[in-house]
């Protein structure tokens, strides 16, 4: 059995580290390799995926295809559908299925390092792009009932509120500090921070009492935001545990066992990354 992580670029991806390491663990005889496909190909790689003599039972679809993924797939399923982007395939019934595991990927790095965090109840998220969808689905899923999202470029931001309902209202970066007040929980899913980006000076202690902070970008492990969020006394995890679990529910699908995220994997992932 062979799976794959398309994407373009793909040289820097962990997923190959995090099923190889998986596929060593339980003794099965597959793979999964990184493809670089190229927007042009991409089509045609699903085309030939399609077909039932093809080399892969599936895989994993990363930047910049999760939305054609999403479409050309003959199957979606709600959660999907919801983000509107697919970031992983598998074959059944002669078909070839579709969902999204980011949302699931997220909810579950929380449930691991800040158990009890759904009942924060109200977020500010950081950022509108496809990555804010999975976060807000998430977040909705496990019952917020405020989600502020904020971006630079505000219609963004009210293209996701009309696209969730009520319980999501956009807003411009501005209207950060006023929103923080008494918030639970902070979500940054923009990659400010990522390179020399200048990330804003945010005062996390107007949140309430039991906040946290989390950040959806894993390199730096420790984010700007992170940094000043721990600077000032208020909780955080870092967004490694949402690659590392979003690879998960594949890994089953392709593979028929249920990995675990433990912490012998995020060394490995984290000694690959040069953070140990
Ligand atoms: P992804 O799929 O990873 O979320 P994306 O769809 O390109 O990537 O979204 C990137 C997000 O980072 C967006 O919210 C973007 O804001 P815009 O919609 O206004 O472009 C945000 N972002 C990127 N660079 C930024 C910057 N320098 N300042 C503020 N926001 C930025």
């Amino acid at each position: 059995m062979h799976a794959f992580v398309a994407g373009h670029p793909i040289n820097h991806s962990k997923s190959p580290l995090i099923h190889g390491t998986w596929l060593k663990r339980h003794g099965i005889d597959g793979s999964y390799r990184a493809v670089d496909v190229a927007p042009e190909d991409f089509a045609a790689f699903i085309e030939r995926l399609k077909e039932p003599s093809a080399e892969f039972v599936g895989g994993n679809i990363t930047i910049p295809h999760k939305e054609r993924a999403f479409a050309l797939a003959d199957d979606v399923d709600e959660t999907a559908d919801y983000i509107g982007a697919a970031n992983t395939l598998w074959r059944e019934d002669g078909r070839l299925k579709a969902t999204n595991t980011d949302a699931y990927g997220f909810a579950a790095n929380l449930d691991e390092k800040s158990a009890g965090w759904h009942k924060l109840e109200t977020a500010v998220v950081y950022g509108a792009g496809g990555a804010s969808r999975a976060v807000i689905v998430a977040l909705v899923e496990r019952g917020f009932r405020n989600i502020h999202v904020l971006n630079r470029t505000v219609e963004r931001a009210k293209g996701l509120a009309d696209r969730f309902g009520a319980t999501v209202q956009a807003h411009p970066l501005e209207a950060l500090d006023e929103l923080l007040q008494d918030v639970g929980l902070f979500v940054n899913t923009t990659s400010l921070g990522l390179e020399d980006d200048a990330v804003p000076e945010i005062d996390f202690t107007r949140m309430r009492p039991s906040a946290l902070v989390t950040d959806i970008v894993y390199v730096p492990l420790k984010t700007a935001f992170l940094q000043q969020a721990e600077a000032q006394g208020v909780a955080t995890a870092d967004g490694l545990g949402m690659l590392l679990h979003q690879a998960v529910p594949g890994f089953e699908k392709w593979f028929g066992v249920r990995p675990v995220v433990d912490r012998e994997l995020r060394e490995i992932v984290e000694a690959a990354m040069g953070v140990r």
